[in-house]
């Protein structure tokens, strides 16, 4: 074995689909590159079980780059994996050590029901920013960005926000699969800018009643969303939300 490559045992949470019951089996990834990401790992492994006619892991993913939020699964008992700020498609083998077992599974929460493997239905999501509407304020055609000051630590405040992909790893982490930090984020980055201020109350009002609609858990301040978002969403959101969420129920 050279130092560029590893040998590790995979335990993959393997299950036909939400009705069935799953279980871990256990798999060899021999000759993996250090250089590899963690999907591109588990696509070796994925060619081995094809040529030997066995079903390959059914897993999400689409861009691989950490933008789009598709892939997800619990490694060794963390969210995308043990490197801070990352998501699984970007987590690379190096950060393994030769003869590594890891342990890989699902998003596990009641709102996020098992479809197949490593793939859950993360449609609660989606339905919770549907919850949250449009904004009302007719922006017209598109000003110079400098018609309308805002200041800077406002505008990289939303912006820092804006960069939640939706991949639900802050709901896996906490131990009440509570989706506070997702909704959080998504309440900032429009919150804080002028179009986005006339309905930021309601917003908050909408998306809450949705998320606890959806099946989530309360956020009980654990704290383990933020040390597990691969874009460094902060609790601070969380606060934001709150404070929109109280003024819409007592007003
Ligand atoms: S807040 Fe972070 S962990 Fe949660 S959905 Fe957004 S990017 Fe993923
Ligand atoms: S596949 Fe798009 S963020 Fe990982």
């Amino acid at each position: 074995m050279s130092s560029k490559t590893r040998n590790l045992t995979l335990k993959v949470w393997r299950q036909k689909c939400g009705e069935k019951k799953g279980r871990l089996e256990t798999y060899q990834a021999n000759n993996i590159s250090v250089d590899m990401s963690f999907l591109e790992m588990l696509d070796v492994v994925n060619e081995d079980l094809t040529k030997s006619r066995k079903e390959p892991i059914a897993f999400d993913h689409d861009c691989r780059e950490g933008i789009c939020g598709m892939c997800g699964a619990v490694v060794n008992g963390r969210a995308h994996g043990h490197e801070k700020d990352t998501t699984l498609c970007q987590l690379h083998m190096r950060h393994f050590s030769d003869g590594d077992t890891i342990v890989i599974e699902p998003w596990r929460s009641r709102a996020f029901p098992l479809i197949k493997d490593l793939i859950v239905d993360r449609s609660a999501l989606d339905k919770i920013i549907a919850a949250g509407g449009y904004i009302s304020v007719k922006t017209g055609g598109a000003p110079d960005a400098n018609a309308l000051p805002i200041a800077r630590d406002v505008a990289e405040t939303a912006f820092k926000a804006a960069a939640c992909i939706g991949c639900g790893a802050c709901v896996a982490a906490c131990p009440n699969a509570s989706a506070m930090l997702f909704v959080s984020a998504k309440i900032s980055q429009l919150a804080l800018l002028p179009q986005g201020r006339p309905e930021a109350a309601k917003r908050a009002q909408a998306m809450v009643h949705q998320m606890d609609e959806c099946g989530f858990g309360n956020c009980s301040n654990e704290t383990e969303c933020e040390m597990e978002c691969p874009k460094g969403i902060s609790i601070v959101e969380i606060a934001r939300l709150n404070r929109e969420f109280f003024k819409a129920e007592f007003s």
